[in-house]
């Protein structure tokens, strides 16, 4: 078996034709992988008006202090309604958005944030591994720190993933400016070739890295 889990989720006659014929795989690569597929836009209203562009950017939080084991685990973590409280329990308290916030808190309640990228079941990704490597919260979220309500800036779709491991260079920086989203990478393609380099970067095309 080549990849089982996906068996049950995948058509069975796409499965036999991309498991048979090349030509059948490259068709289905295509169509799925392509650029059709595709949710870029995608903005739900938050139960919170939380806002990434007053937290990370004009008040300068570093994506780390509440997504806070993304250089680590496979998810990036949301942060719980205490943490928030650090501050709320101050600021702002009169607003609207922080006492429905305090509320949830002081009942205990988890807040219904509503996601915004999901990958299909099928799909495996894991965030420490891209971290780790070097590449930005950027290449795949965009300017977070300028937008009020979260939205997603790329495709997320197989052809998307591929095309960077293909070729990464562009997309690698050091380690201190992975969450610095307006940093200026000089030369980023000598960067980004010195650091695969240094660390030994092969990121896989084969099927069973991202599907299992
Ligand atoms: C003060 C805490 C805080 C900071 C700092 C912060 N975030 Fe968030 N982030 C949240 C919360 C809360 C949510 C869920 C609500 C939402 O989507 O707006 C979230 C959601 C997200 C999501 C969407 C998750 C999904 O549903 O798909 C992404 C991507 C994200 N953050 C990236 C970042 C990046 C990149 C940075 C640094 C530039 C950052 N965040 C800084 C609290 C924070
Ligand atoms: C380090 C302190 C700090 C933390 C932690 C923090 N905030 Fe804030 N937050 C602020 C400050 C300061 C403002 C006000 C910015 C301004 O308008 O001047 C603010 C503004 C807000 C507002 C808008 C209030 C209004 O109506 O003007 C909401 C809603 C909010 N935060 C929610 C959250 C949530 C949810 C979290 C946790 C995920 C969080 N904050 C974590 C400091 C913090
Ligand atoms: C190589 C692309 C890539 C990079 C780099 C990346 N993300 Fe993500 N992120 C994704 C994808 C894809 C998803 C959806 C994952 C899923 O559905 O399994 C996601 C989802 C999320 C979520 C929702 C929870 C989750 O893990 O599913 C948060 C929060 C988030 N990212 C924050 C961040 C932060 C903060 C950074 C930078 C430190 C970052 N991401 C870097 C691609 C990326
Ligand atoms: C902007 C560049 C970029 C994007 C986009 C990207 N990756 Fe990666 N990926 C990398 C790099 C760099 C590595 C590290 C390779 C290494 O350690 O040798 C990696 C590693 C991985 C690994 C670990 C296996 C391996 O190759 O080492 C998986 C699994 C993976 N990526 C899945 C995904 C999926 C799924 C997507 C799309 C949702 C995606 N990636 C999008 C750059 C990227
Ligand atoms: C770097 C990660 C990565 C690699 C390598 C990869 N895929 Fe994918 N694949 C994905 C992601 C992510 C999706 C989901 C895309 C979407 O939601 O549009 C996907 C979707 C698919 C689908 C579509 C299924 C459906 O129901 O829509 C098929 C079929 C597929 N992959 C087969 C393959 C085959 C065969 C290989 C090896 C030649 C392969 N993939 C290699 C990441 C990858």
């Amino acid at each position: 078996m080549v990849f089982p889990g996906f068996m049950n989720k995948v058509p069975m006659a796409v499965l036999a034709g991309a498991l048979g014929l090349g030509a059948a795989l490259t068709a289905a690569i295509w169509y799925w992988g392509g650029p059709k597929h595709t949710e870029v836009g995608y903005s739900p209203k938050q139960p919170i008006p939380f806002s990434h562009r007053v937290h990370a950017g004009d008040l300068g939080m570093d994506c780390r202090f509440c997504h806070n084991t993304v250089e680590r685990t496979a998810v990036a973590p949301l942060p719980s309604g205490e943490s928030c409280m650090s501050c709320h329990a101050f600021v702002k308290k009169d607003s609207e958005g922080v006492k429905r916030l305090a509320a949830a808190v002081a009942k205990n309640e988890a807040i219904p944030w509503v996601r915004v990228h999901r990958l299909p079941d099928y799909a495996r990704f894991h965030h420490g591994v891209h971290v780790q490597a070097g590449v930005s919260c950027l290449s795949c979220h965009g300017r977070i720190d300028q937008m009020t309500q979260v939205r997603q800036v790329e495709p997320l779709s197989m052809s998307w993933c591929l095309d960077c491991h293909r070729k990464p260079e562009a997309q690698l920086r050091p380690a201190h400016l992975i969450t610095r989203l307006d940093a200026v990478i000089p030369d980023p393609v000598a960067t980004g070739r010195r650091i695969m380099e240094s660390r030994h970067l092969k990121p896989s095309t084969d099927c069973s890295a991202c599907h299992q």
